[in-house]
């Protein structure tokens, strides 16, 4: 339709049919079995089925494209129904985690996996995803860490704005296009003590330069939807802050598309103390600019009434009709209802080969290889024992993959089985319960009858495993449900019966391999001492097991790359590279007194953001700068030469890194601001380059707006944040 018709349409509708586009009903309301991802409150009623905007949670060719035939014909403008889901990191086919895909530091094959998911997402009758969720994330007791991609701005935006384009395609009404929703804006994961939904405390420098970027970035990748957070902002919840919603996102960001609640989250003003009642409530989200409100009934049973009491204009109604309308649009809805949507066509794309394999390469580039003493790994064969409550695990995705089928994955003991076939002993011992008898996770509390039995036979019988072989890999990691939402934890060490498991093994273990799977940083200096090898594998999806073993046997080169900090003990939580400078630094070397440090633990994470080893060896040469002075308008260009020194080819993940030494406000020890992946065969070497220039320098002034400042900068080149491989340059006004 073009914007003339769309408006003669809107101007056609009723007060009520206006109203009920901008509500959001759980798909329970429509399928029974649809996925309920919040609170639900009283149903809705049949008239509201019949004229409501859109729905979640539903998935399937037939059963979305007879819904919308049904729904269609019903409504009296026949406008149809948009279908939205969480797809965040996989519909059918399942890739790692987000947090994972953050470890690839690969922005180009987290578009092509994006690519897949709305293929596969669109094919079954999905028009929106609820991703990609760009939080800043600092604090790893916050379960929702694994769905971000960890705590540094600069690729956090590359991440979501990758996501982004590879959700979106080139025309959002192409059949194997989805549209994306970045979330949770804002500042969600500033969540005080880690405790999800909890108030955020944030200076306004603080969230304009730390966690705002990365929703910029999906805003300026051509995001069509922007979800509010549960959270406040400086005491106002973001679904009733017109400041964040309107002032920040739709003015200074240029947000032009349609905005939609968290779930229930217009309801939660109420209990937020922030509305007196639902009506009040629904008044409050009308102004502050929310669009569609998701599942707390609060537009739908007062915004008819605040606009025919005068309290809400007609004009700011048809405003937000008229965007998610223009959304609608955009898909082509008004044209091809389904989308392109098709049983037969579903069968075909869901799960395609294609699909798996990319799935293997991205679980393959997400593993982080945090130690390999005595070249532990790749395997060598003879005999192996692959041990713990992982091993043969196939539930290698989060409790966000809702629409995939568990039974598709691929666990590790699979994989080896397939991998070394004749060429080596194979054993396979459970070793342990993942969790303890009653430990509660995010969905369900984990029971086990007899677990102390049950666990003392898996011991005997891992024991005897573990003594027979020459390498033990052991598979151990939190629970797949104690990460995501409604899953913070104080405890951020592996589940007590699997430590037990690894004290009890330790022993036995001529040489072992730790395969750790999560979805956030945990504690483990226990596990790194114990182990002379320790990789970490998030939640490594559908073809986890494959990509896994195409690392662990040598065929796939290691690459991946810490997106988090790995603390030392859960009392440095928050905990980030990029922390701002303080009056009192503590010595490089020694402690100090009156010093910022700890009596009980070193400053610094156990592993740093930006840390993972390689197969190979890699050499960076001293930086070299273009010149020691960058004016305002010119560039620099800072170099290494990266050399291969190692037997097995390699791809280096190169990361620059800067910080202004003097400033108007307290600036970060430093900030990535540029990453390359080189590939590099044995012997090879490479010159890398990147430039320098004035705007990657701004910041939130005391001018209270982002801006350089001229003054002493430090740049850095390295494989880590930790690089000590510095230079000097100077930019004049
Ligand atoms: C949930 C989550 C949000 C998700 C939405 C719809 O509460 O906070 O990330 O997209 O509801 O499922």
């Amino acid at each position: 339709m073009t914007e003339q018709a769309l408006k003669v349409l809107l101007n056609d509708l009723s007060l009520e049919e206006k109203v009920m586009q901008l509500v959001q009903l759980p798909g329970v309301a429509y399928e029974s079995g649809a996925a309920v991802t919040g609170l639900l409150n009283d149903t809705a009623k049949a008239r509201t089925l019949r004229l409501a905007g859109s729905t979640l949670g539903i998935w399937g060719a037939e059963k979305l494209n007879r819904l919308q035939k049904e729904y269609m014909e019903n409504h009296p403008h026949h406008i149809p129904l948009l279908m939205m889901l969480d797809v965040i990191h996989g519909h059918k086919t399942v890739f790692p985690c987000p947090l994972g895909q953050g470890a690839a530091f690969d922005p180009e094959l987290t578009e092509r996996a994006a690519a897949v998911q709305a293929r596969e997402a669109a094919a079954d009758g999905i028009h929106v995803t609820f991703s990609p969720m760009a939080d800043l994330c600092r604090d790893a007791r916050w379960g929702r860490v694994m769905e971000s991609t960890g705590e540094d701005k600069y690729l956090n935006g590359l991440m979501a704005a990758a996501m982004t384009r590879g959700y979106q395609g080139k025309n959002l009404k192409d059949a194997g296009s989805v549209a994306a929703c970045v979330k949770h804006f804002a500042a969600y994961g500033a969540a005080e003590a880690g405790r999800d939904y909890q108030n955020t405390e944030l200076s306004e420098h603080t969230l304009r330069e730390q966690y705002l970027p990365a929703y910029r970035c999906a805003v300026e990748a051509g995001a069509r939807l922007v979800m509010s957070s549960f959270n406040t902002w400086e005491g106002v919840p973001s679904s009733a802050n017109p400041w964040l919603m309107q002032t920040v996102l739709r003015e200074e960001m240029g947000f032009s598309g349609a905005v939609i609640s968290d779930w229930n989250a217009v309801g939660e003003l109420v209990p937020h103390g922030i509305a007196k009642d639902e009506k009040e409530a629904a008044l409050l989200a009308m102004r502050a600019g929310i669009d569609i409100d998701m599942c707390s009934g609060c537009y739908e049973k007062h915004l008819g009434a605040l606009v025919e009491e005068g309290k809400v204009s007609l004009d700011m109604l048809d405003a937000a009709v008229l965007r998610v309308l223009r959304l609608k649009n955009e898909l082509g809805l008004f044209e091809e209802p389904f989308h392109g949507a098709a049983p037969d066509k579903a069968k075909a794309i869901l799960g395609a080969a294609e699909h798996r394999s990319l799935a293997r390469k991205a679980a393959a580039e997400s593993l982080v290889l945090l130690k390999n003493e005595g070249e532990t790994l790749p395997l060598k064969g003879g005999k192996i024992a692959f041990i713990g409550p992982y091993a043969d695990e196939k539930h290698l995705h989060s409790a966000w993959a809702i629409s995939t089928d568990r039974e598709d994955g691929v666990t590790v003991w699979q994989a080896a089985k397939e991998a070394f076939g004749q060429e080596a002993e194979l054993r396979l011992a459970p070793g342990c319960l993942m969790l303890a008898d009653g430990t509660a996770t995010s969905l369900e509390v984990f029971t086990c009858p007899d677990a102390e039995k049950e666990n003392a036979r898996l011991l005997a019988e891992a024991k005897e495993a573990a003594a027979w072989a020459d390498t033990v890999v052991l598979c151990l990691g939190e629970h797949f449900h104690q990460t995501g939402e409604s899953a913070s934890k104080v405890d951020i060490g592996l589940p007590e019966p699997q430590r037990r498991l690894l004290n009890a093994l330790k022993p036995d273990c001529k040489r072992l391999a730790m395969l750790i799977f999560c979805g956030r940083p945990l504690t483990l200096q226990a596990e790194s001492e114990a182990s002379h090898a320790l990789m970490i594998c998030w939640l490594p999806g559908t073809e986890g097991g494959h990509g896994i073993m195409d690392v662990l046997t040598g065929r796939e080169a290691l690459s991946g790359k810490l997106p988090m900090s790995f603390p030392r003990h859960v009392g440095q939580e928050p905990l980030h590279y990029d922390q701002y400078m303080t009056g009192r630094p503590r010595p490089k070397e020694g402690i100090g007194s009156f010093t910022s440090h700890y009596l009980d633990c070193p400053n610094e994470a156990l592993y740093p953001f930006g840390y993972g080893l390689s197969y190979t060896d890699f050499r960076v040469s001293a930086i070299r700068l273009s010149g020691d002075q960058l004016a305002k308008t010119g560039e620099l260009t800072a170099a290494v030469t990266l050399t291969n020194t190692g037997k097995r080819a390699g791809t280096a993940v190169l990361q620059l890194y800067i910080r202004d030494l003097v400033g108007s406000r307290v600036r970060p020890i430093k900030e990535l601001k540029g990453v390359r992946r080189v590939p590099l065969q044995p012997g090879e070497e490479k010159e890398i380059t990147f430039a320098i220039t004035e705007p990657m320098l701004r910041f939130w002034t005391v001018n209270r707006r982002m801006e350089s400042e001229p003054g002493d900068f430090q740049a850095w080149i390295g494989l880590d944040s930790s690089t000590e491989n510095t230079a000097f340059f100077t930019m004049t006004e």
